[in-house]
């Protein structure tokens, strides 16, 4: 999930909310930082929200003292940590609320309410619209993952938030951006590594400080982040191939985020549409749902649609990430049960990949790279 209201991100202005999260009031009390620990990496097992297809990878974090369980959405895209809390109430019915009275450690913040409102790709759902807001209040307590204690950090609770949120079986985000809370405020190791599988495979997990070296074979690629990176995990790339072929329409450069939260990709309108080409006329946008693109179902068992997007390592070699043909159908519409809604969602202003290629790759992030 990309979060607009905290990333400021030009491109999103629209989508902007009406109050956007202060970032200079959200650094954590000297007295609350934590020193770098030397503790031992975690693997946290991770479950998988699947609607249909494989939509985000969510695990268990502890909250509080004592520690109050609660999931969230290990989340590359955005930059905070934000859990259901009581204070939210039937809004948040469908999820595990955290209730920071019920915890000693707990430092409240400054009471007020803030939004942040989320664009995602997730399954069937229009590209970017005001369907994913929080209402948040900042407050201060211990967070760990596992047997990692991340120490006092600076999160905030949900207080009430728009409904398409309530059917999320997590009850939070963690923003594990380049600059991300979670990070800055808990003193972590340098490294993570993220598995994240299709529902048929398992066994996904976010291992912290670490890698795990049983989820891969051969060597890791390293790239690096563009000096300019800021808030994203992204990297340049020059040219998308389509089954193999590529043309001048797709031979760009564009820089591409790389988003845990987002299970969809997102162009812009133009190399969307130069991409649907090269698979098949019939995909075609879905009126009803801006910056979806559609096609009936039946067609999509014959489809090609191997889509490689080619990078370049720190060395200088280039290299290709590929999602393949089964990625292609997203499932079908709410409205229109014939209509299959395909991968890529055009939107001007950024391109992204979500966990329809992640699950392709064992992703290892070095964590403050410059
Ligand atoms: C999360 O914790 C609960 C207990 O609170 C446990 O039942 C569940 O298996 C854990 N989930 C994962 C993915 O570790
Ligand atoms: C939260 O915890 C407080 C203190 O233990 C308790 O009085 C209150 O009933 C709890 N609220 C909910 C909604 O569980
Ligand atoms: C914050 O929002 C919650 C839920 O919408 C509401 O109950 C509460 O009164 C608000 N607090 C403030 C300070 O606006
Ligand atoms: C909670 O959010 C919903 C959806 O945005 C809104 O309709 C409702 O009024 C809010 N509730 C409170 C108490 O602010
Ligand atoms: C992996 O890297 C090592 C050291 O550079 C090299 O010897 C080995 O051939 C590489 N393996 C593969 C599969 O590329
Ligand atoms: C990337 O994929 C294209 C299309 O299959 C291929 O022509 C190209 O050689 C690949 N690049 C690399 C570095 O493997
Ligand atoms: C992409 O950037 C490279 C390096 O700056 C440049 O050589 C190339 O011409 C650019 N390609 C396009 C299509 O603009
Ligand atoms: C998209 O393509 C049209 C037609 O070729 C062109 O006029 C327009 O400038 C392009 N838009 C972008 C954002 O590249
Ligand atoms: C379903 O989509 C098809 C093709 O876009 C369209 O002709 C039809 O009217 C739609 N049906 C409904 C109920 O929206």
């Amino acid at each position: 999930m990309l979060a607009l209201g905290l990333l400021s991100l030009a491109g999103l202005a629209a989508a902007a909310t009406p109050k956007t999260v202060q970032l200079q009031s959200r650094v954590p009390p000297k007295a609350a930082t934590v020193q770098r620990r030397a503790q031992n990496p975690v693997t946290e097992p991770l479950r998988d929200f699947f609607l249909g297809t494989d939509l985000q990878w969510y695990g268990n974090i502890t909250v509080g003292t004592p520690p109050q369980t609660l999931t969230v959405v290990f989340d590359t895209g955005s930059v905070s940590l934000e859990v259901a809390s009581t204070l939210c109430g039937e809004a948040c019915s469908n999820q595990v609320q955290f209730n920071a009275s019920a915890s000693s450690s707990y430092i409240p913040g400054d009471g007020q309410n803030y939004t942040i409102a989320f664009g995602t790709g997730v399954g069937v759902d229009p590209v970017i619209d005001n369907d994913y807001v929080l209402t948040i209040t900042d407050i201060i307590d211990i967070v760990s993952i596992g047997d990692l204690n991340l120490g006092e950090g600076y999160f905030y609770l949900i207080v009430n938030q728009t409904s398409h949120f309530n059917i999320d079986p997590f009850s939070g985000i963690m923003g594990m951006s380049p600059e991300s809370d979670f990070f800055d405020g808990f003193g972590l190791e340098d490294v993570f590594g993220m598995y994240l599988t299709p529902l048929a495979v398992g066994n996904a997990e976010l291992t912290i400080g670490g890698i795990d070296t049983s989820k891969f074979t051969g060597n890791l690629t390293y790239a690096s982040l563009p000096s300019n990176a800021g808030t994203f995990w992204e990297l340049p790339s020059s040219q998308v191939f389509v089954n193999g072929q590529s043309n001048s329409d797709l031979t760009v450069n564009q820089t591409i985020i790389f988003d845990s939260g987002t299970s969809n990709v997102l162009f812009p309108t133009n190399f969307t549409n130069a991409i649907y080409a090269l698979i098949s006329p019939d995909i075609q946008p879905y009126s009803a749902e801006p910056g979806t693109y559609g096609i009936p179902c039946s067609s999509i068992p014959s489809l090609d649609a191997v889509i490689s997007i080619g990078f370049t390592d720190q060395s200088g070699v280039p290299f290709n990430l590929t999602i393949p043909s089964s990625e292609l159908s997203v499932g079908p519409f709410a409205g229109n049960e014939t209509i299959c809604q395909t991968l890529i969602n055009a939107y001007d202003g950024l391109s992204l990949v979500g966990g329809s290629l992640l699950k392709h790759y064992y992703r290892r992030v070095l964590v403050r790279l410059l």
